[in-house]
């Protein structure tokens, strides 16, 4: 494979993929096609945008005619899509959105993709279609207390090793889909779309499910860089509920290695689980931001516990998110590289040190950095 597509290559987990692959593959040729949405933002890119190997489109994945175009202009082997609206309470307000991009996008990458590729004389061959989705496809897990232990307690995953859980069950490549939020629904959509191309017309595809990432150059509407937001500027943290809700956290860099790894040697077909066996209580993570973010303030420890707000809790809100990957740390051999207290410490620091950043995202300034950066090209 020589020319790829990343889709939502200015986004949040996207923009980490972009990065590793211009600067891993300089023999790519990388396409970064995105909507640019509130989401998207090119400045995420401003340290590879002039690689000789990369270069960005801004397109609708529903624009059909548009990338079906781009596939035969580009000759491309290899999509890694990751586009999509990507937040649940946006999604509780807005569906269709979801359904749009989510559902009719996917559709229409497949749809062109399949067109484009059968029309080689080599067919699929050397192609691949890897669709990125989530764990939230698989429902909520719940919160159960064996032998009367109070949770977290230590259990063992199925790849032998010991980490900390807030239940029994799990997330597995077998779990039946059951997503609950309109987000979540338009993910399992899509899952079976490109499923449903695999078995119907033999497309090499792959689907990732992924948890919950942090890092740097996540939209702050996300919890964790909401929140150190907030906390920057002394503004009241809004938790959901009683804060007990258990999510699966991974650092983005982590996720980007594994879509790396299993773009090149993922088997066909496949669904690879992807999570860090790293799961905490909301309330648990709002507390250590808070504590970090106090450190390096030079604040008082615990000056701004008081910024805690409980409110009104998510409809439908998923309890516990928590999955196994044993199957791709068995097979592929990847592993998160970072523990969870050191990818909070850097990504903390990452948002204080990048203030401008932050500031442009919550202002909207960013959405003009395009207008600017392509004017007269
Ligand atoms: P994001 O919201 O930060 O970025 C989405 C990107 O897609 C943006 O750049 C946006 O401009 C672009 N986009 C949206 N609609 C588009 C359209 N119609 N046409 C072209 N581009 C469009 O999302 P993210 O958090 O980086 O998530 C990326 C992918 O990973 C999504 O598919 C999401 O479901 C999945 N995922 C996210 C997480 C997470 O914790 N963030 C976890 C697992 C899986
Ligand atoms: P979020 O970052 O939106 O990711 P997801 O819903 O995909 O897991 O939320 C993470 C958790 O934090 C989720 O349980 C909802 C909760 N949350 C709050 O309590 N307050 C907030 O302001 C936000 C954005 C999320």
């Amino acid at each position: 494979m020589k020319n790829i597509v990343i889709t939502g290559g200015a986004g949040f987990i996207g923009s980490h993929v972009v990065r590793l692959f211009v600067n891993k593959y300089p023999e790519y040729n990388i396409i970064n096609l995105d909507k640019l949405t509130y989401a998207g933002n090119l400045a995420n890119l401003k340290d590879i945008e002039d690689k000789p190997n990369y270069k960005f489109v801004r397109m609708d994945i529903c624009d059909f005619d548009a990338f079906y175009q781009l596939m035969q202009d580009e000759k491309i082997d290899g999509i890694i899509h990751l586009a999509a609206e990507s937040h649940v309470d946006r999604s509780i307000k807005d569906p269709f959105t979801f359904a749009r991009t989510n559902v009719m996008g996917t559709l229409s990458l497949l749809q062109a993709a399949k067109l484009y590729w059968e029309s080689l004389p080599e067919k699929y061959e050397g192609k691949r279609f890897y669709h990125i989705s989530t764990d939230e496809v698989y429902g909520a897990l719940e919160m159960t207390d064996p032998d009367g232990i109070e949770p977290p307690f230590t259990t063992k995953a199925s790849s032998g090793k010991h980490h900390l859980a807030y239940g029994k069950d799990f997330f597995y490549e077998t779990t039946k889909y059951n997503p609950h939020s309109p987000y979540s629904a338009s993910k399992a959509s899509s899952d079976h779309f490109v499923r449903a191309f695999h078995d119907t017309y033999g497309m090499p595809t792959i689907v990732t499910n992924c948890s919950n990432n942090y890092g740097p150059y996540q939209f702050p509407e996300k919890l964790i860089p909401l929140f150190i937001n907030n906390i920057r500027h002394r503004k009241p943290l809004p938790v959901y509920g009683k804060g007990e809700n258990v999510r699966d956290w991974l650092y983005v860099v982590d996720h980007a290695r594994a879509i790396d790894t299993i773009f090149h040697n993922g088997k066909v077909a496949e669904t690879y689980n992807i999570g860090g066996f790293n799961e905490w209580k909301n309330i648990d993570i709002i507390k250590t931001v808070i504590a970090t973010v106090d450190r390096l303030l030079g604040r008082p420890e615990g000056a701004d516990l008081d910024l805690i707000t409980y409110v009104t809790d998510r409809l439908g809100h998923d309890a516990r998110y928590a999955i196994d990957s044993t199957k791709l740390q068995k097979e592929l051999g990847w592993e998160p590289s970072l523990q969870f207290e050191e990818g909070i410490e850097k990504t903390v620091k990452w948002y204080l040190d990048n203030e401008e950043w932050l500031d442009n995202v919550t202002s909207g300034d960013y959405q003009s950095y395009y207008e600017n950066m392509y004017k007269g090209r």
